[in-house]
C-alpha cells in the first residue's frame, strides 16, 4: 500500500501550543494538510501561527482554544470538522501531562488529572471522531504513548498507568477498525527535550527523569511524521526507549533487576 499522504488532508493534532504537538502541526502544514491545533494557550496558537506565516496559517490552521478533558471542547472540534467538509483523515491524540513522586506520597487528585488528560480525554475524543474518521476511507489515528507504556518505572507510577491504558486501547481499537480503513499508529517517545517538566502535577519541584540521552520535540514529530506515512502500527524512538522496552520484552526480570539496584535494594 502506497504511503499516507498529507497532502490536501484535514487533522485534528491536541496539544499543538508547544512540544511534540506544535512541532508535528507545522510539519503537516508544512505538507499542505490543515490542522485542527487544540491547546488550552490561546496566545500559544497565535504564536504558531505567528511562525508558520499569517497567508498559510489562515488558510491551513484552525486553532481552537479549550481544554481536551471538557466535552464542550471536544463538541467545539467536531463542529469543526463538520464545517470543514465532515470527513477527518488523521486524529493525533498528543495533549498530555506528566507527575513525579512516589505513589504512596501522592493523593487520588494526581491520578484522576493524570488519567482525565492523558486517557479519558483521547478516549472520548476518538469516540465523538470516528464516523468522520470511517468516511475518510484512508484514516490515521496516532496516539502519541510512551516507552513508560511498556515498561513501568518508579515514581511515574500514574503516568505509566495512563500511558499502559493508552497502550492497550489502541492494540484493541487497531483490531476492531482492520475492517474500516482507519489505521492505529502508537509512537512511543522517550524523554523529549519540550515544556512536560515544566507542567508536571503535584510533583516537587525539579523533579526530572532519569533516563539515557533525549531527543528534541522536533525530532520525535518528525518521526511521527514517519510513522503515520508509513501505516506503522507501533513504532519505540530512540536507542534508550528501545533498550528499555525490548530488553524488558526479553528479560523482565533483568530489568526487574536494575530498576530495584538503581533503587539501591
Ligand atoms: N516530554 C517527554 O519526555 C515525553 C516522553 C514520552 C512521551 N511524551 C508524551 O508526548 C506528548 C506531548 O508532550 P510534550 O513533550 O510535547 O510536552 P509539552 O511541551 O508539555 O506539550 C504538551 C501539550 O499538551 C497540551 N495540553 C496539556 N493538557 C491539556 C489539556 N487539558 N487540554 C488541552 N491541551 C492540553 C499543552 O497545551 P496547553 O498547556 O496550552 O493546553 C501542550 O500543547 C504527551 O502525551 C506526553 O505524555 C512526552
Amino acid at each position: 500500500m502506497a504511503h499516507w499522504n498529507p497532502s490536501g488532508k484535514l487533522a485534528v493534532v491536541t496539544g499543538a501550543s508547544s512540544g511534540i504537538g506544535r512541532s508535528l502541526s507545522e510539519q503537516l502544514v508544512a505538507r499542505q494538510c490543515r490542522v485542527i491545533a487544540v491547546a488550552r494557550r490561546g496566545d500559544r496558537l497565535q504564536d504558531l501561527a505567528d511562525q508558520i506565516g499569517r497567508e498559510v496559517a489562515d488558510e491551513m490552521l484552525l486553532p481552537i482554544v479549550g481544554d481536551v478533558t471538557a466535552p464542550d471542547t471536544r463538541e467545539q472540534i467536531e463542529s469543526m470538522v463538520q464545517s470543514h467538509g465532515g470527513t477527518l483523515d488523521l486524529l493525533v491524540n498528543n495533549a498530555g501531562i506528566g507527575g513525579i513522586g512516589p505513589f504512596e506520597q501522592a493523593n487520588e487528585s494526581r491520578l484522576r488529572k493524570i488519567m482525565e488528560v492523558n486517557f479519558f480525554a483521547p478516549v472520548e475524543l476518538t469516540r465523538r471522531l470516528l464516523p468522520y474518521l470511517k468516511s475518510s476511507g484512508d484514516a490515521v489515528i496516532c496516539n502519541i504513548g510512551s516507552v513508560l507504556g511498556h515498561r513501568a518505572v518508579p515514581d511515574k507510577s500514574e503516568y505509566c498507568a495512563s500511558k499502559f491504558a493508552m497502550h492497550g486501547w489502541s492494540d484493541a481499537l487497531r483490531a476492531e477498525l482492520v475492517a474500516e480503513s482507519v489505521q492505529v499508529t502508537l509512537v512511543s517517545p522517550s524523554t523529549t527535550r519540550s515544556e512536560f517538566f515544566d507542567t508536571l502535577v503535584e510533583s516537587d519541584s525539579g523533579a526530572t527523569s532519569k533516563s539515557i540521552g533525549s531527543w528534541p520535540a522536533e525530532r520525535v514529530a518528525a518521526a511521527t511524521l514517519a510513522a503515520i506515512r508509513k501505516r506503522r502500527a507501533e513504532v519505540v524512538l530512540s536507542v534508550g526507549g528501545k533498550l528499555l522496552v525490548y530488553a524488558d520484552r526479553i528479560c523482565p526480570s533483568l530489568m526487574n533487576w536494575v530498576l530495584r539496584k538503581r533503587a539501591g535494594k
